[in-house]
This record gives structure tokens, sequence and C-alpha cells, in this order.
């Protein structure tokens, strides 16, 4: 079976949570396409130019450990609206929704602009407090410092530039199922997603 789904949504939605849940309860696999632009970013501010990363992104790129920094998820949304970064992705992202088994792939252009006849597309929201609370909590871990006002500023700072760029901006897929995460906890919400693939791979993912 050839089953893509395709999560798109905010920074800390949950997107990224709920896709593992699904990649590991159907036996897909999984791709957190913001990677590839954090990566992307990553080799930026080291000095590199943007397109000529992008069209030569290596695997080891991606697997670096500082890529969740706010310094590289302020940098990967700006090279992010560069329509030659985009374009240099397309190609590996839509070979890797094509896997054999089925394949979850989570982003902001999944459902509109990378696989936009995916089998099952969900939009995955929650309030702006809500989602710098859980980034907040992420990122204090590593770094004591940093307060939760500028978190919060950092995510509509990146929210207005995913949601207003001209190429592939941030918005639902017509067809996508919302799936508001403010209220639920991570086994609810991961539950939610679970019930509206199951629907869909059923054949009435509209009614989830
Ligand atoms: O999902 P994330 O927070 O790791 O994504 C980092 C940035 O990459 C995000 O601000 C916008 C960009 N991005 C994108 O433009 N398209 C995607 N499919 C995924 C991420």
């Amino acid at each position: 079976m050839n089953f893509i789904v395709a999560v798109d949504g905010p920074a800390a939605s949950g997107k990224g949570t709920i896709s593992r849940a699904i990649a590991a309860r159907f036996g897909f696999t999984h791709l957190d396409t913001g990677l590839l632009y954090r990566a992307v970013a990553r080799r930026v501010i080291d000095g590199e130019d943007p397109v000529v990363v992008a069209r030569t992104l290596r695997s080891r790129d991606l697997e670096r450990s500082d890529l969740r920094s706010v310094q590289v998820s302020r940098k990967a949304s700006h090279v992010a609206a560069d329509r030659r970064v985009r374009n240099a992705l397309v190609g590996f992202q839509r070979d890797f929704a094509h896997s054999r088994g089925g394949a979850v792939l989570d982003g902001r252009d999944i459902g509109t602009v990378i696989c936009p006849d995916a089998d099952c597309k969900i939009f995955v929201f929650a309030s702006d407090e809500v989602r710098a609370e859980r980034r907040y909590l992420e990122l204090s871990q590593r770094d004591p410092s940093i307060d939760l006002e500028r978190v919060l500023r950092d995510i509509r700072d990146r929210d207005a530039r995913d949601r207003g760029r001209a190429i592939a901006p941030l918005r639902p897929a017509e067809n996508a199922v919302p799936l508001d995460t403010s209220q639920l906890t991570i086994e609810e919400a991961s539950a939610c997603a679970a019930s509206i693939v199951d629907k869909a791979i059923r054949g009435d993912a509209r009614t989830a």
C-alpha cells in the first residue's frame, strides 16, 4: 500500500509528535520536512549560500544536534521564503512521500504543494499561548535563561513570516481535517489523529 498522510501546522502545534505517533501506529515512514529547512539554515548561518546548500543537502546535515535552537528556527523561516530553496527540496520530499508502505510528512505546505493528492490531510493548530508554553518547556531545559514572552514573540513572528510569504504559505489545504490540540494531551491528540487516518484508510476522512 502507498498511503500518504500530510500533516501541516504552525510551530509547536504538536504536528511532529502526532506525525511520529501516526507513523508508529500504522507502520509508515516519517519525514519532518522542517528539518530540511533547519539544516539549510544551519549551513547558511555558517556562511554558505542557501540555494547551493539546498541543492547539495546531505543526510548528515539532518543529523546535527543543533538544529532546534532559536537562532536556527528563525533563520529556517527566512530561508524557507526563498523560491529557489523550496524548489530544490521538492523532489526529495515527493520521492519520500511515495516510499513503499506509506508515509507521513509534516510541515507547512505538504497538503497544499508537496502532496496535494495526499490520501489524508490533517491541519494541526493550537493557541499562541499554548504553543509558546510548549516551546518554552522544551528550550528552557537547554537554556534556563530563556523567557516565555520572548518565545511567544518568536513564535508569532515566525508564524507571520510562514503565513505571509508569497510561495507555499502556511495554510490548511481545502480538504484537510482540522485538529486543535490546545486542550489535548499528547496521547489524546495522537489518538484523534490516528482516528482521522483510520477513517481515511476506510475512505471517509471528511467525516472524521
Ligand atoms: O516545522 P519547523 O518548526 O521545524 O520548521 C522550521 C521552519 O521551516 C518553519 O518556520 C518554516 C519552514 N518550513 C516550511 O516553510 N515548509 C515546510 N514544509 C516545513 C518547514
